[in-house]
């Protein structure tokens, strides 16, 4: 049997995309290929990364590329390729511009690595990862979206603040679409097995919630200009290496539903077993009504989004 490094292709080399990049290579997860659009960046901030490898002393060869071709045989894809808001445009603008954007990438994904995982980052994620699966014709279990883990780690970084307890002990819960009605799960957020509810008045959770579901906005203040990139990179990083070491651990991701959560056709984070096929297996919580009321709100909010997506590209 022939043993092989996997290959990991990040399409944007910009903040993110540097970012999963480095942490991939780090932790020795395959051979990375960064492609952007823009002349020579990704071969620079590649070879910086590889010249990098003999103080870190990791192995895996790190190349920057300008042709999207160079995905060719990936067994992961992570796309964190799009553009920011510019003044003057339109939300549609960006969406349109977003969409071709990932069109352009998947549309190369699908002649050069057909059998890949790919995971979305470029937002809107929810409406993204629908048009990468629209477009690529994959397989639910090999499009997958990235929010769920990062907006859960956010959630377990305010629990770790307010109890002032390691962090290592805190296993978050964040379901839903990746904005403001995300859906934050107290009652499945615990430290060492007892939920948060039990450790936390009621008041402060409601705190931690809301900042969960505001906290790219909050780095976003605080930056001035962009968006969060390093807790984006680790997130992305963990359920890359749950499927590259068939890990099988259990993340919350962006995936389609059929029937799950009692939701038909919906792109929703919701816990997910990652391995070597990509998603495994969808965990169904036993939610409460109000839980379950929470969920449905992101659920239409999602769901507007897309139909509006659409609507707007004719599809
Ligand atoms: P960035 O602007 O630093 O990087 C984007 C890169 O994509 C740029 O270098 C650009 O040249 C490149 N690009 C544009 N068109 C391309 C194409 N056709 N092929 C290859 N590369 C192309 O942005 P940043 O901060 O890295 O964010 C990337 C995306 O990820 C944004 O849409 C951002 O909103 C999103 N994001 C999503 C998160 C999530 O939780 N899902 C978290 C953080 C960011
Ligand atoms: C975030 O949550 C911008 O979606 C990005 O930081």
């Amino acid at each position: 049997m022939a043993f092989q490094r996997a290959k990991i292709t990040v399409f944007g080399a910009g903040f993110v995309g540097s970012t999963v990049a480095q942490r991939c290579a780090d932790k020795e997860l395959g051979d990375v290929t960064l492609v952007d659009i823009v002349p020579d960046m990704p071969m620079g901030k590649a070879l910086d990364m590889f010249e990098s490898s003999p103080v870190e002393r990791f192995d895996a060869k790190v190349t920057g590329s300008n042709n999207p071709d160079d995905c060719r045989g990936s067994d992961i894809v992570v796309v964190t390729s799009g553009i920011a808001r510019k003044p003057g445009m339109s939300r549609d603008d960006l969406l349109k511009t977003n969409a071709q954007i990932v069109y352009s990438v998947v549309d190369k994904v699908r002649e050069h690595a057909p059998n890949a995982v790919l995971i979305m980052v470029t937002n809107p994620l929810d409406v993204m990862t629908f048009l990468a699966h629209h477009r690529s014709g994959f397989p639910k279990n090999r499009v997958l979206g990235m929010a769920g883990v990062l907006d859960s780690a956010r959630m377990a970084s305010f629990v770790a603040m307010e109890l002032n307890v390691s962090i290592k002990d805190i296993s978050p819960m964040v379901l839903g679409g990746h904005g403001d009605t995300m859906v934050p799960l107290p009652r499945y957020t615990t430290v060492s097995g007892i939920p948060i509810t039990d450790l936390i008045p009621a008041d402060r959770i409601e705190a931690i919630n809301k900042r969960t579901q505001t906290g790219g906005a909050e780095i976003v203040n605080l930056l001035k200009t962009g968006s969060a990139w390093y807790a984006p990179g680790s997130s992305v990083v963990a359920m890359v290496e749950s499927i590259v070491k068939d890990q099988r651990r259990v993340l919350p991701c962006c995936v389609l539903l059929e029937g799950e959560y009692g939701l038909k056709g919906s792109w929703q984070g919701v816990p997910c077993v990652l391995g070597k096929g990509g998603l495994e297996k969808i965990i169904e919580l036993k939610l409460n009504d109000a839980e379950k009321k929470l969920l449905e709100n992101s659920n239409q909010h999602v769901a507007k989004a897309i139909a509006e997506c659409k609507t707007l590209l004719g599809l």
